[in-house]
C-alpha cells in the first residue's frame, strides 16, 4: 500500500511531447566516465531483495498532472510529498547509496540535482561531495524552499536551490554532474533542454538518468508513460551526447551516463 503510494506519487506522468532535434556538439576533452562502460559489469552496488508488489497504475494524485504541451506538473505542497518522496521505504529499491557509489562522484565534484523533489538524492548527494557543492533545481518554488530548509537543519553547507523551467534548468556551468531521478520523462522537449544542459558541463562532465525500465514492475508508472532507455539514448544523443555507461543493478530502474565523450564511447 505505502509502496504503492510512493510509486503512484513518484512516476506517473503523460508520455513525451515534440521532440526536436539537434545537431552534435563538438567534444571536448573528458576524463573517464564512473560507470560501467556500455552496460559491461559494474563494481559498488548491493542487489538487495526486491520490495513487495504494488501496482502503480492508479491514477494520479490531484496534484500531479502532466498536460503534455503545457507542463501542468503540481507537487506544490512539501510536507505531503517529503513523506512520499522520503519514505525509507523507497530505499529498499531506490537503492541510493548504491547509486551514488557508482557514480565516484570527487569530493569537490560540482553536482546539479534536476527535478530535486524533497531533496532525497540532494542530500545525500551533498554528504558525497564535502567540499563540492549541490544545486538542487525543481519548477516547484515550494520544494526548493522545503530543500533549502532541510539543507540548513542537516548543515549542509553545500547544498543551494535553483528554479527550473519547462525548457532549462537554470544552473550555470561548470557542472561535473546532472543527476536526473524520476524526472526524465516530465521534461518535454528533452533533446532541447539537455542540449542546453551539456553546453554548461565541464570537460569531463555527464549527465545520469535513472528511470524506470519497461515490463512488469511492482513500482513505476504504467508503461505507456515510461521512457524506454532506448528511446532516452536516442534522445540524449539528439541532443549532442554519447552514452558513456550504465548501472544494471537496480531492481526496477535503468541508469545511464551520457556526456561529451567518453572513454569508450
Ligand atoms: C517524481 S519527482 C522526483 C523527485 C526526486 N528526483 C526524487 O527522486 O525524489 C519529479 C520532480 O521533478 C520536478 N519537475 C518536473 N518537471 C521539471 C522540469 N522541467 N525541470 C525540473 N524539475 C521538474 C517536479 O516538480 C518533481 O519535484
Amino acid at each position: 500500500m505505502l509502496l504503492k503510494r510512493i510509486a503512484v506519487a513518484l512516476l506517473v506522468g503523460l508520455p513525451a511531447c515534440t521532440q526536436g532535434a539537434l545537431p552534435a556538439a563538438t567534444p571536448p576533452a573528458a576524463t573517464p566516465p564512473a560507470l560501467a562502460p556500455h552496460a559491461a559489469a559494474q563494481p559498488a552496488a548491493s542487489a538487495a531483495a526486491a520490495p513487495a508488489t504494488a501496482d502503480a497504475g492508479s491514477p494520479s494524485p490531484p496534484e500531479h498532472s502532466h498536460v503534455c504541451g503545457s507542463a501542468h506538473h503540481r507537487f506544490k505542497n512539501a510536507a505531503k510529498w517529503a513523506k512520499i518522496f522520503d519514505d525509507p521505504s523507497r530505499d529498499e529499491w531506490q537503492k541510493p547509496a548504491a547509486v551514488i557509489q557508482a557514480l565516484a562522484l570527487s569530493p569537490d565534484a560540482r553536482v546539479v540535482d534536476i527535478g530535486a523533489g524533497t531533496g532525497y538524492f540532494t542530500v545525500r548527494l551533498a554528504r558525497a561531495v564535502p567540499r563540492g557543492k549541490v544545486v538542487a533545481v525543481d519548477i516547484e518554488p515550494t520544494l526548493l524552499q522545503y530543500i533549502d530548509h532541510r539543507a540548513q537543519k542537516e548543515h549542509l553547507g553545500n547544498v543551494s536551490t535553483a528554479l527550473g523551467n519547462a525548457k532549462s534548468p537554470n544552473v550555470k556551468g561548470p557542472i561535473d554532474l546532472a543527476l536526473v531521478v524520476d524526472t526524465y520523462h516530465h521534461i518535454e522537449d528533452r533533446p532541447a533542454y539537455f542540449h542546453g544542459v551539456l553546453h554548461e558541463l565541464s570537460p569531463h562532465g555527464r549527465v545520469v538518468i535513472v528511470d524506470f525500465r519497461m515490463g512488469k514492475l511492482p513500482v513505476g508508472p504504467p508503461e505507456k508513460y515510461r521512457i524506454p532507455p532506448e528511446q532516452t539514448t536516442r534522445e540524449m544523443k539528439q541532443a549532442g551526447y554519447k552514452k558513456c555507461g550504465s548501472y544494471d543493478k537496480l531492481p526496477y530502474q535503468y541508469v545511464l551516463e551520457f556526456g561529451l565523450r567518453c572513454q569508450a564511447g
